[in-house]
């Protein structure tokens, strides 16, 4: 444990309910530095707050004021010098390698804070709030009516599955098989991985028409992965119209139950019998950031009336559908991967 952790827990519990009760004020502290480039201004020098506001073009003060509450979290710290980096706060810099700009901006984008406003309903109803402020269903919003919050959810998805499209690539074994199809793989991060792993395969992906669109260029017309690659617009909770040895389901199935069970008898439906079913998720009660974990179930209950799964209800969702599991283990720190075959009888 480090000793910020140790004070924090040692604060008597009036202190930190009160402060808890104001996480939106940090949530809100690291995405205004986050669109205002404070992390990409600094460097290894500190700068004072004058010359990040004239950086970032923000005002000295308020940007002053922005960087103490920031500084609270360990996100940049106040030094002589001026403000300087921390761990945390380079992990907002675009050009970081294992860069956090997107997930930030992606966790807090303006829908967001509406919809978390309404939680006790979507308690209250077991039910996504999002057609009642919006008019409309979330992807269909985010598509038609939010574009830099879809460009922000791109980016977002992009980021965080090229990494684990290779620890998911790097995990699992598709030797003897020649055909797979990735349902709702994003831009094809994890359909692109396996391809380069096995010169031999062919594999379709999945996605709806907006995404497809801006699939990853190994994998569009002239990508070098394209000649063994399909780009297939459509609705999986409508149809998977795709015969393949391997299916593969990552980070999808947590929207609602219908969508789940729906998706699930298409793919049963599509495939032969024997045929390899691989449904990766973060599990709600087996991560080691719990956190996080469930407070993106919080956020799937609003938008979507999705869930993150627990091992007992993704195990069951598959076997009703006709799915036998054969093994369930962890892809790499925070996502497990069900295998499971399509059932001969
Ligand atoms: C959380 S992302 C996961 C993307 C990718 N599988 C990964 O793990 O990186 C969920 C994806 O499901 C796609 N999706 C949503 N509804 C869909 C539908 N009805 N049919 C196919 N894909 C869908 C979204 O476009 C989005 O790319």
């Amino acid at each position: 444990m480090t000793t910020a952790s140790k004070v924090e827990q040692s604060k008597p519990p009036v202190v930190q309910l009160r402060e808890l009760a104001f996480s939106a004020a940090c949530a809100a502290a690291v995405r205004a530095a986050t669109r205002l480039g404070v992390a990409d201004a600094l460097d290894d020098v500190p700068l004072s707050a004058e010359e990040l506001a004239a950086a970032t073009g923000a005002e000295p003060r308020a940007l002053t004021r922005l960087l103490r509450a920031l500084c609270c979290f360990g996100i940049f710290a106040e030094e002589e010098g001026g403000f300087a980096h921390t761990e945390m706060s380079r992990l907002l810099r675009e050009d970081a390698p294992n860069s956090l700009r997107y997930i930030v901006l992606w966790c807090t984008e303006p829908w967001t804070w509406q919809a978390w406003g309404s939680l006790d309903d979507a308690v209250r109803s077991g039910r996504s709030v999002f057609k009642d402020l919006y008019g409309k269903e979330f992807f269909e919003y985010l598509h038609g009516e939010a574009a830099e919050s879809a460009q922000v959810f791109n980016l977002a998805m992009t980021h965080s599955s090229r990494q684990s499209a290779q620890d998911f690539a790097h995990a699992t074994d598709l030797a003897g098989a020649s055909t797979v199809v990735d349902i709702g793989g994003g831009q094809g991060h994890v359909l692109a991985e396996l391809l380069q792993k096995y010169p031999n395969l062919r594999g379709t992906l999945l996605e709806l028409p907006e995404v497809v669109a801006n699939a990853d260029p190994r994998l569009r017309p002239g990508g070098e992965l394209a000649d063994r690659a399909t780009l297939l617009a459509g609705d999986c909770r409508r149809a998977v119209p795709v015969q393949a040895d391997v299916y593969v389901i990552k980070n999808i199935l947590e929207w609602d139950d219908d969508s789940t069970r729906r998706t699930l008898r298409n793919v049963v439906g599509a495939a032969r019998p024997g045929a390899r079913v691989l449904v990766v998720e973060n599990l709600v009660d087996d991560s080691p950031s719990m956190r996080f974990t469930t407070a993106m179930d919080l956020m799937l209950l609003l938008n979507v009336g999705g869930a993150k799964h627990t091992r007992a209800s993704m195990s069951a969702r598959m076997t009703e559908a006709g799915l036998e599991i054969t093994d369930v283990r962890p892809v790499n720190g925070y996502l497990h991967v069900f295998e499971s075959l399509v059932s001969q009888g």
